[in-house]
């Protein structure tokens, strides 16, 4: 538990670039540093060009090993689409590692990046991707425990995920159901007093109040991180969790959420009364989010204000280069047919051969990743599906960024799918079905 900058830190040995973990893994750079762990960028040694994200936790008596733990996490979330995909996980002499996607950058970096608060659009869909996030993770039985800016992260760099939100650091995450004698699920009984988990500026104050967490605990949170990554948290320049807290009973609602979307103050006000074992109402939350996402015209296929130049000619430079290499195609095929336009001129050909039309859902319907595909998560060097680092990513959506570009196209001239529609086929994490289901009873 700390304000951030997190907690003590491990005086990590620091693995340089070149050097290979377990024979597998070659250490390309350093991708992030926290209170648990080193995060490191990879290349599969058997593949090359296949990154991935490598968390290194040391063994040490003096702190907690977490990391296993987050491992056992991710490894139920194996059938989750758009959550963090575990690929690899091992233990070496010194210390213990996982491998999962390598992702873009967390809001705390981007929110440095821009150097001003995020608008409602960010802050609208930050909260939608987060919700999600947290519903899966609630729906396996987890409370997350540290929601914050660094721990949500753009699912890639560039392409369809640089703009799907995903929740990472599952290291603080505890499980709050259990199975009694018959092997039926229930609430884990509460504890009296524990430690605080969490980090002070975000936490509920049933966290200060050192209270077992529940899942209206993570969402409180995540609605003081939305807060703190648009305008700021009036606690932000405090560190004494006292003072941290008396500013937080002191700050009235109407202040707190000032110049934000009024659904946000709703959703605070319904999370505040709830207690430890209370299923919060997911749906809920998600239609007074969408609600402001409609009212304020915001589409999740729009660009993010953190999408800077160079991602704009990097995507610019791929679709140039993607239209090159169809018109060499158009080219090598349109090579016989003018040969059968002569032939036709001689009366040889009767019939033209009518050219393939697709719709905006057929190259749509591609984007969504495959169910079946993102489950293989165990990494397995000779499949070709199981390993998803960012570039298989990519490779399994390609045309994402087509379809997003091809949108205005597409769709003012065919009108085969509105935008509005297209977000939900985009990226189907945001759709309302994943806020209606209930994987655990209560
Ligand atoms: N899969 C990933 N792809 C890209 N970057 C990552 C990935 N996982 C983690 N990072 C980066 O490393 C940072 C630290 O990772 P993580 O939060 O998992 O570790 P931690 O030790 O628990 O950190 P903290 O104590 O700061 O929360 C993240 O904030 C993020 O910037
Ligand atoms: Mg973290």
């Amino acid at each position: 538990m700390a304000a951030e900058p997190e907690t003590e830190q491990v005086k990590p040995r620091v693995f340089n670039p070149g050097q290979i973990i377990d024979g597998k893994w070659k250490i390309k750079a350093l991708l992030g540093k926290g209170a648990c762990g080193v995060v490191y960028k990879v290349e599969d040694k058997k593949r090359k060009g296949w990154m991935a994200a490598m968390k290194i936790e040391y063994i040490s008596e003096d702190f907690d090993q977490t990391l296993r733990l987050e491992i056992g996490v991710l490894n139920k979330m194996k059938k989750h689409t758009d959550m963090l995909k575990l690929l690899d996980y091992g233990r070496r002499k010194t210390f213990t590692y996982m491998v999962t996607n390598l992702c873009g950058k967390d809001l705390m970096a981007l929110r440095c990046k821009i150097k001003r608060g995020f608008n409602d659009s960010s802050a609208l869909r930050i909260a939608v991707f987060t919700l999600y996030g947290l519903k899966q993770t609630h729906e396996l039985g987890y409370v997350h425990r540290d929601v914050k800016p660094g721990n949500i992260i753009t699912a890639s760099s560039n392409g369809r995920d640089s703009r799907c939100l995903l929740l990472i650091d599952f290291g603080m995450a505890r499980s709050f159901i259990t199975s009694d004698k018959d092997g039926k699920k229930q609430i884990r009984i509460m504890r009296r007093r524990i430690p605080l988990r969490g980090t002070v500026r975000y936490c509920s104050l049933n966290v200060h109040d050192r209270l077992e967490q529940g899942r209206c605990d993570d969402l409180i949170a995540m609605i003081y991180m939305l807060i703190e990554v648009t305008l700021g948290v009036p606690w932000h320049h405090l560190t004494d969790e006292k003072e941290v807290l008396a500013m937080k009973k002191s700050t009235k609602d109407s202040d707190l959420f000032e110049e934000l979307p009024e659904e946000l103050k709703q959703i605070f006000e319904y999370l505040k009364p709830l207690s430890y074992s209370d299923r919060p109402n997911y749906l809920k939350i998600y239609n007074l989010l969408m609600t402001a996402i409609k009212r304020l015209k915001i589409n999740f296929l729009d660009a993010y204000e953190w999408e800077d130049e160079e991602i704009e000619k990097d995507l610019k430079m791929e679709k140039e280069k993607k239209l090159k290499e169809e018109e060499a195609k158009k080219d090598v095929k349109e090579a016989p047919k003018e040969v059968e336009a002569e032939k036709k001129k001689v009366g040889e050909i009767q019939q033209e051969s009518s050219p393939e039309t697709k719709t905006n859902r057929d190259i749509n319907l591609n984007l969504v990743p495959n169910k079946d595909q993102t489950t293989k998560s165990e990494y397995d060097p000779k499949s070709t599906i199981s390993a998803v680092s960012a570039d298989s990513f990519e490779s399994k959506h390609t045309g994402l960024d087509t379809a997003i570009d091809y949108d205005p196209i597409e769709f003012t001239t065919k009108k085969a799918m509105n935008r509005e529609d297209l977000q939900f086929l985009v990226y189907p994490s945001i759709s309302i079905a994943n806020f209606k289901e209930h994987a655990i009873p209560f």
